[in-house]
Formats: C-alpha cells, sequence, structure tokens
C-alpha cells in the first residue's frame, strides 16, 4: 500500500467535515483532528510529488493572493500551493487594480472572485486590527454568494495578520515533527525574543494545542497577555502541554526547538531603539543554543531575519548604533538550523 493511500485511510478516521468551505482565519480555531488532516494532507502532497504523480484536484480556477504587506516565503509557498493543486495563481495588486481608482473592498472582492477557489490575505499593517480587513473581503463574498452574484464561495486562507501567522506556525510544526524522533508530547520549543508577537502567539497556541511544552523566553515588558497565556494553558490542560515564559536562561534546558523572529515586526520599525535594549539579552548565539544541553535541538526562524549586517536595514541601523541581530550566524547558518526546511 503506498504511503498516500496510507494517509488517506487515516484521514477517513476523523471528524473533519466543518473544514469543507471554511475559512482559515484563526490557528486557535482548529481543532487537533484539523490539524492532523493539514499535515496528513501535506504528507500525502509530499509522496505523490516525490513519486512524480498527480497532485492535481483541480482542473482550472484561480487562487487569489493579497499581500498588502511584503512577503518572499508565505508568497512562493502560496503560489506553490495553488499550482500543485492545479489552480493558477492571480496577484491582486491593489495599486494595480481599480482599488487605486476608488473600487470599494466589496466590488473588488466579488469582481475578482468569480472563478476563485481560495484567496490568501496577508494584512498586518494596523497593528491591532487583527483579521479585520480578511473578515470584510470575506463578508462581501458570502453577501455576493447569497444575492446569486457569484456561483461559489471561495475559501480564505489567513498569510498572516498581527496577530497570527496559522501557515508559518503549521509548518513549523511538521518541520520539528521530520527532525525529531520523538513524540510531539515529548517535545519542547523555545520561542525567544519578543514573546507576544503574531509567530510567538501561534506557535504558543499550536504548542498548546498538540501537547508540545512551550516557552516564551523573553522580557517582561514584551511578556505575552495573560487572557492568551490563560487561553492557551486550559487547552494545554487537555493535552498535557506545559506553558510557560519567562527571563530565567534555565527555561533552555532541554529545548528540541528554539525560535526567533525579528525584533521589530513590520510595521514597528520605530520601535527599534526601545526593542534592541529589551532583547538583546536574548539573542540566539551559540552559547544560547548549547545552554539547551541538547546538541540536537534545532532552529527555526519565521524569516526575513537579521542575522548578519548584510541587509540594508541591519546595516542602516548599525550606522545608527543598533545591532538589531536577533540571531548569529554561528546559529543561523549551523547545521542546527532548518530555516530554509520550513516552508
Ligand atoms: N513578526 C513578523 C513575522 C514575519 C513573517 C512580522 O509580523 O513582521
Amino acid at each position: 500500500m503506498s504511503k498516500t493511500v496510507e494517509l488517506a485511510r487515516h484521514l477517513e478516521t476523523l471528524h473533519i467535515n466543518n473544514m469543507y468551505k471554511t475559512d482559515f482565519y484563526w490557528t486557535w480555531d482548529k481543532t487537533d483532528e484539523e490539524i492532523d488532516a493539514v499535515f496528513t494532507v501535506a504528507d500525502a502532497l509530499r509522496d505523490l510529488r516525490e513519486r512524480n504523480k498527480n497532485t492535481k484536484v483541480f482542473n482550472s480556477g484561480l487562487g487569489i493572493s493579497i499581500f498588502r504587506d511584503n512577503s518572499t516565503r508565505t508568497r512562493f509557498s502560496f503560489a506553490s500551493a495553488c499550482n500543485l493543486l492545479g489552480l493558477e495563481e492571480q496577484v491582486l495588486d491593489e495599486k494595480k487594480s481599480q482599488i487605486a481608482h476608488g473600487e470599494t473592498v466589496r466590488e473588488t472582492a466579488n469582481m475578482v472572485s468569480f472563478m476563485a477557489d481560495v484567496i490568501g490575505i496577508r494584512d498586518d499593517m494596523f497593528i491591532g486590527e487583527g483579521h479585520k480587513y480578511q473578515k470584510t473581503f470575506m463578508d462581501a463574498l458570502e453577501e455576493g454568494y447569497r444575492d446569486g452574484i457569484l456561483e461559489q464561495r471561495p475559501t480564505l486562507v489567513n498569510l498572516q495578520c498581527d496577530v497570527d501567522h496559522p501557515t508559518q506556525a503549521l509548518a513549523d510544526i511538521l518541520t520539528l515533527m521530520e527532525n525529531t524522533k520523538k513524540p510531539l508530547s515529548k517535545c519542547k520549543l523555545v520561542f525567544c525574543g519578543d514573546t507576544r508577537n503574531n509567530v510567538a502567539y501561534c506557535l504558543m497556541y499550536i504548542c498548546a494545542k498538540l501537547g508540545i511544552h512551550y516557552v516564551g523566553w523573553g522580557p517582561k515588558e514584551l511578556a505575552p497577555a495573560a487572557d492568551v497565556v490563560e487561553y492557551c494553558r486550559e487547552v494545554g490542560k487537555e493535552t498535557g502541554a506545559v506553558v510557560e515564559y519567562g527571563e530565567d536562561k534555565e527555561l533552555l534546558k532541554g529545548a528540541d526547538a528554539l525560535y526567533t523572529d525579528i525584533w521589530a515586526s513590520m510595521g514597528e520599525e520605530d520601535k527599534i531603539p526601545e526593542r534592541v535594549k529589551l532583547l538583546t539579552p536574548f539573542k540566539v548565539t551559540g552559547e544560547v543554543l548549547k545552554a539547551t544541553e541538547n546538541p540536537d535541538c534545532i532552529f527555526l526562524h519565521c524569516l526575513p531575519s537579521f542575522h548578519d549586517f548584510d541587509t540594508t536595514m541591519a546595516a542602516s541601523q548599525k550606522e545608527l548604533g543598533y545591532d538589531i541581530r536577533e540571531v548569529t550566524d554561528e546559529v543561523f547558518l549551523s547545521p542546527n538550523s532548518k530555516v530554509f526546511d520550513e516552508a
């Protein structure tokens, strides 16, 4: 029996009917069986591709991507995913579309979606807005479908907002699974740095959901919000996951994965001076990696990363007296680093 057939049989045992024709707004909306289904389908697609078998689910149709902020990895992953499934990717560039002439979100959403099966949106420009734009877009499509303008209603995939980054977190856990020989319930993931940013939050949740010991190692000034921690701890009660955070280096001990992110997320560039001061003690260095006492501990990063001064951003900040590297080359380029496998 091929691996894909085995995986398909496993899928049949999962309660995932609610996933069909529903959106992927939040990582924390998904049940553990739904997360399991995503991993299972990913494994099956990989198996098919490795054996040069057809992976296409669609004969025609569009996957529309709207990136209202920069992206490299997610942009290409979305394009590859559409292609793998048989959809053509079309990028909605707001500056080049009629949006620039004042067309409303409602009109645009309905106009572009008549052949679309999936819409991926990244919108994290306004801190505190969450998935507001994504929701406005999809509500317009819901209405369009209800009013008979659209024959079908495409599905949304959140390609990052200011509090969540589901596709990243799912790919991260897959990478952890591929690199550790242990069950997830015996794994420990430590997020180093700004422990209340979008990537830290979705990792905290997915770890809690899958029984992975989660640690946020960062300064108290950037500690995760109490209600988010409490929610994840509640989830952890069912799965056995420990969820903790703090400044103590002891927390690094026994980690299977160290994770970090840039210190000032997109849209927070004015906070660099303050962040450098707070986060320099939590930079991922060779010494931090050693403090895990696990030679097989992997290093993960959602990218982009500042690990040297070759980028214009890191170089210009250095001129101003700020070393914004959240990780050193010693770790980023080490064999422990799986940053390019994470896509
Ligand atoms: N926290 C980062 C993640 C980048 C993938 C940001 O929001 O800019």
